[in-house]
């Protein structure tokens, strides 16, 4: 056997508590947000919706995930669409907008162990004074994300673990120093702040340098950081967390990238949480990052979804461990290629994973991934110190096959008897291996759901909703602006429920939001349509709205979105454009429209000829050039300004 490190043939590796044991594990996550990610999975019909929450979160069944985190709602584009602010303005507050409140509720109902967290991408306006920016009055930005906590707690009975400073962006040390003295007066001494969430740089100078910034901080979150850290980051002591990872297409390669990360993140970099981005892929499929999900759940019309690899990938980790778990200090580096981790309870149970993904079929979206070789190999492990007397353990198995295309994922092998401490495996590439004594892990399983289908050729929406759960209506997804339920409680005629444009001011933004606000919805691939949609101008002389088709952007490139969008405004007059800018304009006129009163539009596409209707009398019609062939429908506004839609409809060909 092999007593010391000198004596191990090659490929025999030592598991030993006896030399001390390594970091605190805090568990594997996923992201809700950044944004909109969930934004059609709230609109799935039950049961498929509970099922798909229970692959991503329910114990011993599926991903069975260790932590959720989300996005505190900032009204502003954050990648896939716009998440509400609980305060659209100063004198506002509202916790029961969006879906992020459902959705941590559901994941705490399924494991009341859950670490939440929150981060903002965007801020209202408000919280800027006018400036695009969150730190000129890092006081009202300290209430207003505490604000959300205690909101949080108050309206859901959620208590938020930690809590960011701005996705991807600059941080600033008063601020931080800040948050923690609002949190603490507020008797939230618990919450705990990550820091900066963007790259280990400067974050961590800053830290070392700065006492009193060392203090308020309590983890040092990255993004993407292709399983490494730096010295300096090991210096501080503090915990160090992979804070946002994957962003990977969600096929059998976004798995393999999800097993390399979620053990190489410790081995290389000692990081002892990794939160994928995202979820699930619950958005429009042809919005930015399509299905770099760990599952896909995008047709809530149809009830489809799929549980891809990165969720069994996952649950070789999650269902056996948990959150306080340590690190064995002897993981590393298998000879031939891949890695293998170890965690203890420190109450007898030990988990290895073991993983030996290629570096062609684990390549992840970011960063680049520097060649490496991975072949076939017999490994040896010896279990020493606490670990020698364990006579059997559990084993997990999933095979990437990229060739024969005969991949297994999640597969319980015949468990193991020890009986002088060590055990053989002969590994193959693209291959995950879990040896656990731990015993109650189950690959979770449903009925199929119904097979996928298209985005239906007709829709109505009249948002005649009493008493919504949710803020949104279902299948709008909001780029710019924010649209909700709205009840006219004065309204004398029909429009006492429509959809409400609320977002009166340029937020502080993370992506470049147009200047006009639009919500999005349908199928990507449609030409020929009507779109229809009663319509309110809420602002006189220089209000707008539009109804729109073949939109061809949304996400961060939404202000260079193409389409046909038609136009009226409070002065009277329409017009007809092939963009969301309106600078390229395919024909205008009088039009008699003007605030507070409802006119019905109406836009009819037919190859390249287009035709608009005014309160059911035609108003213009134009062949169109240079405008997209296909896209979404769409409604908005003309800038940050309120106004409503009322009886919707589409009928697409
Ligand atoms: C991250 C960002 C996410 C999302 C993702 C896409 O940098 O935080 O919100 O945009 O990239 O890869
Ligand atoms: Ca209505």
């Amino acid at each position: 056997v092999c007593a010391s490190v000198a004596w191990c043939f090659a490929e025999d590796y030592v598991l030993d508590d006896k030399p001390g044991l390594g970091r605190t594990f805090d568990g594997v996550g996923g992201l809700s947000g950044g944004g909109a990610t969930s934004r059609l999975l709230v609109n799935y019909d039950e049961p498929y919706r509970g099922r798909i929450l229970d692959y991503l979160f329910k114990p011993s069944f599926g991903a069975s995930l260790h932590i959720l985190k989300v996005e505190i709602g900032g009204d502003a584009q954050s990648t896939d669409g716009t998440e509400p602010s609980h305060m659209h303005y100063e004198n506002d507050e509202n916790y029961f907008r969006g879906y992020e409140w459902w959705l941590m509720k559901e994941a705490k109902r399924r494991n009341p162990n859950i670490t939440l967290i929150g981060l903002p991408w965007a801020f209202p306006g408000w919280v800027g004074r006018g400036k695009n920016w969150p730190y000129n009055f890092p006081d009202v930005t300290a209430s207003y994300v505490v604000s959300w906590v205690i909101g949080a707690k108050q309206h859901h009975d959620l208590d938020i673990n930690y809590i960011g400073i701005w996705n991807e962006r600059s941080f600033d040390s008063t601020y931080i120093k800040l948050l923690r003295y609002t949190l603490d007066k507020n008797g939230l001494e618990n919450v705990k702040i990550i820091a900066s969430d963007n790259l280990w740089e400067p974050i961590t100078l800053y830290v070392l340098r700065d006492g009193e910034l060392s203090d308020a901080v309590d983890v040092l979150g990255a993004h993407y950081p292709g399983t490494t850290t730096v010295m300096d980051a090991l210096q501080t002591e503090k915990k160090l967390w992979s804070s946002e990872d994957y962003s990977t297409f969600n096929n059998e390669v976004g798995g393999g990238c999800w097993a390399r990360i979620l053990n190489q993140n410790y081995v290389n970099g000692r990081m002892t949480a990794t939160i994928s981005w995202n979820l699930v892929a619950s958005y429009y499929e042809m919005l930015p990052f399509g299905r770099d999900g760990l599952m896909t759940a995008e047709e809530p019309w149809s009830g489809n979804y799929v549980v891809e690899s990165p969720i069994w990938i996952t649950a070789h980790t999650t269902q056996f461990t948990q959150p306080g778990w340590v690190y064995l200090q002897t993981v590393g580096h298998l000879m031939q290629g891949g890695s293998y981790v170890a965690l203890t309870d420190q109450k007898g149970n030990l988990t290895i994973v073991i993983e030996t993904m290629t570096h062609d079929h684990s390549e992840c979206i970011r960063p680049p991934l520097p060649p490496y070789k991975v072949v076939p190999q017999n490994v040896t492990f010896y279990l020493k110190g606490s670990f020698a007397k364990i006579s059997k353990m559990e084993v997990w198995r999933s095979k990437f096959d990229f060739t024969t295309k005969k991949s297994f994922f999640f597969q319980k092998q015949d468990p193991l008897k020890l009986f002088d401490g060590s055990f053989t495996l002969n590994l193959d590439v693209d291959e995950v291996y879990t040896l656990s004594t731990i015993t109650t892990a189950q690959k979770g399983s449903y009925p199929d759901p119904p097979p996928s289908a298209p985005f239906p050729k007709t829709y109505k929406d009249d948002f005649n909703v009493g008493n919504p759960y949710f803020s949104e209506a279902p299948d709008f997804a909001d780029q710019t602006g924010v649209f909700e339920y709205f009840i006219n409680l004065t309204d004398p005629g029909p429009h006492v429920f429509t959809l409400r444009q609320v977002v009166v001011e340029r937020p502080v933004t993370w992506e470049a939001d147009a200047d006009q606000t639009i919500s999005v919805l349908g199928d990507y691939s449609w030409q020929n349509l009507t779109v229809t949609s009663d319509v309110y101008i809420e602002t006189v002389k220089t209000g707008g709205v539009f109804i729109g088709a073949r939109v061809d952007q949304g996400g961060g490139s939404v202000r260079s979105a193409k389409g046909i969008f038609f136009w009226v405004f409070a002065d009277g007059t329409y017009k007809v454009t092939g963009d969301l800018q309106k600078t390229n304009v395919l024909a205008e006129g009088p039009s008699g429209t003007r605030a507070h009163v409802w006119h019905t539009l109406c836009l009819t596409i037919k190859g390249d000829y287009a035709s608009g209707t005014l309160n059911g009398s035609p108003l213009w019609n134009t062949t169109v050039t240079a405008v997209p062939n296909n896209g979404w429908v769409a409604i908005g506004t003309s800038s940050f300004e309120l106004a409503q839609f009322d009886n919707f409809s589409v009928e697409a060909q």
